[in-house]
């Protein structure tokens, strides 16, 4: 695969690479897209065909200078590929005239999307392979520039990803009044807490046979404009944590497990949604590797798994990824919003998640 990559590609990619990259707010993707007539889905199209290219070219770019031979591992080899493919399906793209280039250009960043659904699997696999040949004294977690540079990675991917899914969902017929794309205009943080705490203890309960109980106080009529999927994302991670460490903390026991306590506060600037649990906590030392890729401390890590060659379908799992904290954080900053973990061992964990409400920060570009 390495050697079919030519020279000249590889001049594009980094020309492309240099270039300056565009960001958009949340506010901007909302007024823009609330008003989809042929002529901004034109716009639309051709912002795309010269964006897209220069932060993917980034990215590729990248993922072939990663610190201890991690771009040699198969399956970053793999990644590598996905990016240079959907580089070359950009640039070999005619210039975007009429909506019948616009057409088949959505075509072609629909099938982008797919072909890189399974990226974060499949990095982890690239991250736990080099884990794997790496002496027993050294961490992973240890190793700051990878996790670094896999902040940078998942943050554009996010950013490439949210772009694509608007410019496709502005196609859709008969769209939701409230929704424009992916952003919903009233979104009530309350329902969309409460849809993640449902599949959150689902799976729980698939896991233990049991699952602790959940409670929320919030304003039920709150509404404000957000991305309903990343929260959804956000909370049913947390949520996770926290059932998996209560339920371990209790299962033995004979007291009542207590239940886990989110609220929800609706100030000027943010929304924050806390998150709190009887877990047990984590010890001070663990603090510091929370956010790291592949740190978890659940008995089987599906990534390590000799035979695994990453059947992608669970990677959906109550825990053992080690990207559930990682990831949710960048959903968070993503929007201008951020998450903190703060701990209390031998009692419990208190998330706060931070989502800025003005929708009006500028896209983080890595
Ligand atoms: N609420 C919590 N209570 C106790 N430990 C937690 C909590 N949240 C996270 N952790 C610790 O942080 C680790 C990493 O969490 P995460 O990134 O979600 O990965 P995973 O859940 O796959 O292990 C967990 O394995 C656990 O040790
Ligand atoms: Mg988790």
């Amino acid at each position: 695969m390495a050697t079919r990559i030519s020279k000249k590609v590889m001049e594009e990619v980094h020309q492309w690479g240099s270039m300056k990259q565009h960001g958009v707010t949340l506010k901007y993707m909302m007024e823009f897209g609330s008003n989809p007539t042929d002529k901004n889905l034109l716009l639309s199209a051709q912002f795309l065909h010269s964006e897209l290219p220069i932060r993917i070219a980034r990215r590729s770019i990248e993922l072939e200078n990663l610190p201890c031979g991690l771009s040699q591992k198969p399956a970053v080899l793999k990644v590598r590929d996905w990016y240079l493919d959907s580089f070359r399906d950009l640039r070999s793209f005619r210039e975007i005239k009429d909506m019948s280039d616009e057409k088949e250009f959505t075509k072609i960043i629909k099938a982008i999307k797919v072909r890189h659904d399974n990226v974060v699997p499949t990095m982890a696999l690239g991250v736990s392979q080099l884990k794997r040949t790496m002496n027993a004294n050294t961490a992973i977690e240890d190793h700051t520039e990878i996790h670094e540079f896999l902040d940078r990675f998942f943050l554009s991917r996010i950013g490439i990803r949210m772009l694509i899914g608007q410019h496709l969902e502005l196609h859709k017929p008969n769209p939701n009044p409230n929704c424009v794309g992916c952003i919903h205009t009233k979104m009530s943080p309350l329902d969309v807490t409460r849809n993640a705490i449902e599949d959150a203890r689902a799976m729980c309960y698939r896991e233990y046979g049991n699952a602790p109980e959940v409670t929320i106080y919030g304003d039920p009529d709150f509404t404000f404009p957000y991305v309903p999927i990343h929260l959804h994302h956000m909370v049913f991670e947390l949520v996770k944590n926290s059932l998996r460490a209560v339920q371990e903390r209790f299962m033995d026991d004979d007291r009542v497990a207590p239940p886990i306590r989110i609220i929800i506060a609706d100030g000027i600037e943010d929304v924050t949604i806390k998150i709190s649990d009887e877990g047990g906590g984590i010890p001070r030392s663990g603090l510091p590797k929370l956010f790291t890729y592949l740190y978890s401390t659940a008995r089987t890590n599906p990534l390590l798994d000799e035979d695994s060659d990453l059947g992608i379908a669970n990677t959906v799992t109550m825990a053992g990824y080690g990207h559930g904290l990682p990831i949710s954080r960048l959903y968070a900053k993503y929007f201008g919003g951020d998450l903190q973990i703060l701990s209390m061992e031998g009692y419990g964990t208190d998330a706060y998640l931070h989502l800025c409400r003005l929708g009006d920060s500028e896209e983080p570009l890595p």
